[in-house]
């Protein structure tokens, strides 16, 4: 009896955990991005572009049928449970025994098959239909980078290369522009994931892999690296930012451009330059021309830093110049031990980097 009761007091236990668990994923399930305004929702339900308009559909077909499923399965064990308890004086009946019934063992393996075989249909529907799509022409190319912890994106055909922040034009009715991306990674496998834009698409080694977006809002959409990459993984931040077709006219003309040489920042630029920094970060224009880092370029027109992990305001800069593991402890980007004095002209120099 004692026993008995143990037993129901651990499954009363498992069923608040798991009921528990369900508020918390439902309840905080938009999660906030990591700072800043909230001006994006990461949620597949809320789709503002093709493929992932697509992707809801068929997702909320599976989840239905599974619904009903769940309710058909869960109703019946709850009436089984609660109609044959256990009664006082039961002992010496039975219940009729039913094994090796043709048309109950039919029913319960055709069934099953012919919903897997519906939903595999559904998929390999919407599959095929995403991944053979072909790109227009005007389509934006990109190239998408994997490294730990950042995103390298390049524009081929623009010649812009640039870090953490694709950007694309929105796609209106008369002038279609979906943008497709080619993944790669430099080192370990990452997933490329912006909720509201599209599925996820894995970024692996020595593989090309390809993905397509067509938004047609403007706005910034947020995303995550979606696949376990190491230390920093979840401070692997992606933001698309979608722009009016001439706003994105603009930015490609302005990202063209190499660096601003500014005459003011002449010190910090020489101390840049002096310093190990030209190893690894690019700036055009100048005899930075390193590839392990990302482009600076023009470091200043993006909204944040080291991909996401703090916003690109003057304080932050200065902190992460001078000791980056502080903001992203594991980051390659090592602790360079310099002076107050040269941190100040170096992060002067980089605000230049328009
Ligand atoms: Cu890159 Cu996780």
């Amino acid at each position: 009896m004692r026993l008995h009761l143990y037993g129901n007091q651990r499954t009363m236990r498992a069923v608040i955990v798991f009921a528990f668990t369900l508020i918390c994923i439902i309840g905080f399930g938009d999660l906030e991005p990591a700072f800043g305004k909230n001006d994006g929702v990461t949620n597949i339900f809320s789709p503002l572009s093709q493929p992932a308009q697509e992707i809801k559909e068929t997702s909320y077909l599976v989840l239905i049928v599974c619904a009903v499923i769940f309710v058909i399965v869960g109703g019946l064990l709850l009436y089984s449970l609660v109609r044959f308890r256990h009664r006082a004086g039961d002992e010496a009946s039975e219940p009729p025994q039913v094994y090796g019934s043709n048309q109950i063992e039919l029913a319960w393996t055709v069934l099953p098959i012919l919903i897997v075989f519906v939903l595999i249909l559904v998929t390999s529907r919407t599959i095929a239909d995403i991944q053979n799509r072909k790109p227009p022409r005007g389509a934006v190319q990109a190239t998408v980078v994997g490294h730990q912890w950042w995103w390298e994106i390049r524009y081929p055909e623009l010649g812009i290369v640039t870090a953490n922040e694709l950007h694309v034009p929105a796609s209106t009715g008369d002038r279609r522009q979906p943008a497709f991306l080619k993944l790669q990674s430099a080192d370990v496998a990452h997933s490329f994931w912006v909720p509201q834009l599209a599925g996820k698409t894995d970024l692996i080694p020595n593989r090309e892999n390809r993905m397509w977006i067509e938004p047609t809002t403007p706005g910034t959409y947020l995303g995550n690296c979606a696949e376990y990459c190491g230390t920093q993984h979840a401070r692997m931040l992606i933001r698309v930012v979608v722009h009016t077709p001439d706003e994105f006219d603009r930015w490609v003309k302005e990202q063209q451009q190499p660096a601003l040489i500014a005459a003011d920042a002449a010190e910090g630029r020489k101390a840049f330059m002096a310093n190990s920094c030209v190893n690894c970060h690019t700036i055009r224009g100048t005899s930075a021309q390193g590839k392990f880092g990302p482009d600076l370029t023009h470091l200043m027109s993006r909204e944040t830093l080291a991909a996401g992990a703090a916003p690109n305001t003057a304080d932050q800069l200065r902190l992460w110049v001078r000791d980056p593991q502080r903001i992203k402890l594991g980051c390659l980007m090592p602790n360079m031990q310099m002076t107050d004095r040269e941190v100040d002209q170096i992060v002067a120099y980089l605000q230049t980097l328009k």
